[in-house]
């Protein structure tokens, strides 16, 4: 159902990507961005252990475009971005003892990209 509200919405027929997206908060705002007739890219690299997953946009996958890439990809990325109007940054390494045990991961994902 669409949004009702007497907001401006600068999203509506606009290009959304948003990194992270298969995650907690990314996939909640795609839900969002749906509704108020955004046109949705989702990026996200579905590493194991990190926080995505495709039953997060159970209900909108046929509304959203899912790209399965690494924000870490120097020649991927642009290409995903190009032409995009707003972009949401939510992809992360969130773990901290990940964070300790790894850290050129973390900066390299969390900084970095
Ligand atoms: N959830 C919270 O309460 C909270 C609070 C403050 C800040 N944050 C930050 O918001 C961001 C999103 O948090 P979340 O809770 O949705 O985490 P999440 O782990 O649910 O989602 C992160 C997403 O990023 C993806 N990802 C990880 N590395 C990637 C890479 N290299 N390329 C592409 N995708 C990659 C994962 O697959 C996952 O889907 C994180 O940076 C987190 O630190 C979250």
């Amino acid at each position: 159902m669409p949004v009702r509200s007497r907001q401006p919405n600068p999203f509506a027929g606009r290009r959304v990507v948003v990194t992270g997206g298969l995650g907690f908060i990314g996939s909640n705002l795609a839900g969002r961005l749906v509704r108020l007739g955004a046109d949705v890219l989702l990026v996200d690299s579905l590493i194991p252990q990190y926080g995505g997953n495709l039953f997060n946009i159970r209900g909108i996958e046929r509304r959203v475009t899912v790209n399965i890439a690494d924000v870490r990809d120097p020649h991927g990325l642009p290409h995903l971005l190009r032409g995009a109007d707003f972009l949401f940054n939510l992809a992360g390494q969130t773990s901290h003892m990940d964070s300790m045990e790894n850290p050129g991961t973390d900066l390299a994902i969390n900084c970095e990209a």
